[in-house]
């Protein structure tokens, strides 16, 4: 048995867009997406071009559109689209580099801004040159440490798509994730760069990028939190005279 995959084929140096190019692969039952694309590398044509590395869902690099909806192509099964025609195309929103890779600059560009790292305190205590979490504070934001920044949420986005300078999903769940750290003291500067123009308020919560994310991360319920967390200094604002904030 056979499938038949309908990839996308770019070529920068070339004079034409975006091309479709069909390839029929095997139908295994163990067989990904990735395993289908990795067999027209090895077997039928070595100038496809594609991002793969751990095919195990932890690196994040295989990303791309099956069918329309960003998958981890190691982790989706040529079997799930059986009789076929699968549709292979490059993550959405971002420009091709080539086939089905993309450029992930503005991914790149935006994180820093959130400051994904543990901004420390000289109040917390260290036993040892360690700072110590009880399983219950590790348990607070394990779930969003688990982001692989495979993009596929930026991918699902119809805000990021409308609109570039949306500073995206993964962005604000990897923000969370250290303000939910107790070793963390960087949530007011956070929030400072979340609330501004692009930031939060961008988000119409269409909520797909929480339904694709292959690690069950939830950036839809992120923002929501951090949307709440803005209205109440804002009403606090209103409310409280200037001395008593
Ligand atoms: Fe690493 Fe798919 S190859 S997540």
């Amino acid at each position: 048995d056979s499938i038949r995959l309908e990839v996308t084929r770019y070529r920068p140096e070339g004079d034409s867009g975006p091309e479709v190019q069909e390839y029929d692969v095997p139908l295994r039952k163990e067989w990904t997406v990735l395993d289908g694309l990795n067999h027209v590398k090895d077997e039928v044509d070595t100038t496809l071009a594609f991002r793969w590395s751990c095919r195990m869902g932890i690196c994040g690099s295989c990303g791309m559109n099956v069918d329309g909806e960003p998958k981890l192509t190691c982790a989706t099964f040529l079997s799930d689209y059986a009789p076929g025609p699968v549709r292979v195309e490059p993550l959405a929103n971002f420009p091709i580099v080539r086939d089905l890779v993309v450029d992930l600059y503005d991914f790149m560009e935006k994180l820093p801004r959130v400051k994904p790292w543990i901004i420390r305190d000289d109040d917390l205590t260290v036993i040892d040159g360690e700072y110590l979490q009880t399983p219950e504070e590790l348990d607070a934001y394990k779930q969003f440490s688990m982001c692989i920044n495979c993009m596929l949420c930026y991918a699902a986005c119809p805000v990021y798509g409308l609109d570039p300078e949306f500073i995206g999903p993964a962005a604000i769940a990897l923000a969370e994730r250290y303000d939910l750290d107790s070793r963390d003291r960087g949530a007011r500067e956070r929030l400072d760069v979340l609330i501004e123009h692009e930031g939060v308020w961008g988000c119409t919560f269409v909520g797909e990028c929480t339904r694709v994310c292959p690690k069950h991360v939830d950036p839809a319920g992120a923002i929501q939190r951090y949307k709440l967390k803005a209205a109440k200094e804002n009403v606090m604002a209103f409310l409280l005279p200037r001395g008593a904030r």
